[in-house]
């Protein structure tokens, strides 16, 4: 049973045939995702920012029998996400899965704001999400199918990380536009929405300035304190669970209806810690890594 005042979130049991869209698509838990919805049968659109990825991973899915297209798409442009909304209708029509995934990690700490990296982090990580919303939600819900929107947050989405502040700002942003969404949509639609808050994930998300937009690439070296939270970080993503792990929850969630995809169980108790921590009115509670 739902807790009280919860509404059921619709359930998508039916895959074969049906069609995905998935951002970020070309590595990491995206491509894992794709990997899995196309083994259930789904049609795939693949949009990801990296061209060259993108066109092996569509070459991959082709060579074993899926109907896929790879649309390179930017997310942080509202027109690139209209083009991919009207690029997945020509070519296959509705939409049953919608991934709301790209995303990218910086930005750096809230005390010394770099304004233009939270510019592009928020760019991605919260208006990329917005974005794909705008474009394919409506139509979603007017088709009257079973279908699911999974948004991918981060447990940065439900815990605070010092020096994380851009990226902590979009992912806490993600994880209430989807539980808005669901409230909106949930008794009265089809479409289940679902939000996935990952610890660590043995994916390229640590090397994220591989796709730094050119006005911000820059000569300059690295502080010695952002050499060590860079080490840090890839440290903690190298040593994560592996995507394919994470592509089994989502697929178990679209399934069975379940809103919060928490991978990390071990965060749980965290989670919680910081709930009594607001209500008894307690300064933030540092989190290790
Ligand atoms: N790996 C982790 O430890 C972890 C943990 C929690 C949440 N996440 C989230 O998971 C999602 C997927 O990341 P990942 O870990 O697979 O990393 P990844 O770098 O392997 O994959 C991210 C993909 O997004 C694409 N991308 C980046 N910017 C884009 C843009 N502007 N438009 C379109 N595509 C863009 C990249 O090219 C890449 O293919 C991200 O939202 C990330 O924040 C990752």
């Amino acid at each position: 049973m739902p807790p009280t005042g919860a509404c059921q979130n619709p359930r998508m049991e039916w895959f074969d045939g049906r069609t995905a869209v998935i951002t970020g698509g070309a590595s990491g838990i995206g491509l894992a995702v794709a990997t899995r919805l196309a083994a259930e049968g789904m049609n795939l659109v693949l949009a990801d920012i990296e061209e060259g990825p993108l066109g092996e991973a569509v070459a991959g899915f082709e060579s074993g029998g899926t109907a896929v297209i790879g649309v390179r798409t930017d997310v942080s442009v509202r027109d690139d996400v209209l083009a991919l909304a009207a690029a997945t209708n020509e070519r296959f029509g509705n939409v049953h899965v919608l991934f709301n995934n790209a995303g990218v990690g910086g930005g750096g700490p809230v005390a010394d704001p770099d304004i233009e990296m939270w510019e592009w982090v928020i760019g991605v990580d919260l208006f990329g999400v917005l974005y794909g919303i705008k474009a394919f939600a409506g139509d979603m819900i007017a088709h009257g199918e079973p279908c699911h929107i999974v948004n991918t947050a981060s447990m940065a989405g439900l815990l605070p990380f010092p020096g994380m502040g851009a990226y902590n700002v979009s992912k806490y942003s993600v994880v209430a536009m989807s539980e808005v969404l669901s409230l909106e949509t949930s008794a009265t639609t089809d479409l289940g929405v679902s939000v996935l808050c990952p610890g660590f994930v043995a994916t390229k998300i640590a090397d994220s300035g591989r796709n730094l937009p050119e006005h911000l690439v820059t000569n300059e070296e690295p502080t010695a304190e952002q050499e060590m939270m860079q080490n840090v970080i890839s440290e903690l993503v190298a040593q994560g669970i592996p995507p394919a792990e994470i592509a089994e929850h989502v697929v178990d969630a679209i399934r069975t209806g379940r809103f919060y995809i928490l991978p990390h169980p071990e965060f749980g108790e965290r989670v919680e810690t910081r709930a009594a921590a607001i209500v008894s009115g307690s300064a933030p509670i540092v989190t290790e890594l």
